[in-house]
């Protein structure tokens, strides 16, 4: 498969962004240890961090002829971007929306997810697990 990583606001802080929630390890350590899995074995992976609604929705515009299946963490913008919520239904691929906190048990305003109702799976909470449990979900699916 042809994998879209999608991860959204804040998150090119992790490491120091509040690591008792997200961990101490840097985005960049998480992505290569979700590309090295044995599970992304014969899998393509692209991967893209902005801090700018209009640049995800640019990103699953311009990769929509090259994915097959994407991973997003949108951050906060999962909670409220209708924007990003129609370009995921607009674009129409297999897409899991990614959590490494669990939104469930956190502050109110996190536990709705705009973008849920278009994907075809949420993970939340596993940590960096979530983009693995997320992986494995795309290639059972497809
Ligand atoms: C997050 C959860 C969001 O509520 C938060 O705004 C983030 C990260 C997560 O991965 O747990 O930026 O998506």
């Amino acid at each position: 498969m042809n994998i879209l990583v999608i991860n959204g606001p804040n998150l090119n802080l992790l490491g120091t962004r509040n690591p008792n929630i997200y961990g101490v390890e840097t985005l960049e350590e998480l992505m290569m240890w979700l590309e090295n899995s044995t599970e992304s074995a014969n899998h393509e992976f692209k991967f893209y961090q902005s801090n700018h609604e209009g640049e995800i929705i640019d990103v699953l515009h311009d990769e929509r002829h090259w994915a097959n299946g994407i991973l997003i963490n949108a951050g906060a913008y999962s909670h409220y971007s209708y924007a990003i919520r129609d370009a995921i239904e607009a674009i129409n691929i297999p897409t899991i929306e990614i959590h490494l906190s669990n939104i469930q048990t956190r502050e109110t305003f996190r536990k709705k997810s705009v973008l849920s109702s278009v994907c075809l799976d949420t993970v939340s909470g596993l940590g960096k697990n979530s983009y693995l449990e997320g992986l494995k979900i795309l290639i059972t699916k497809q």
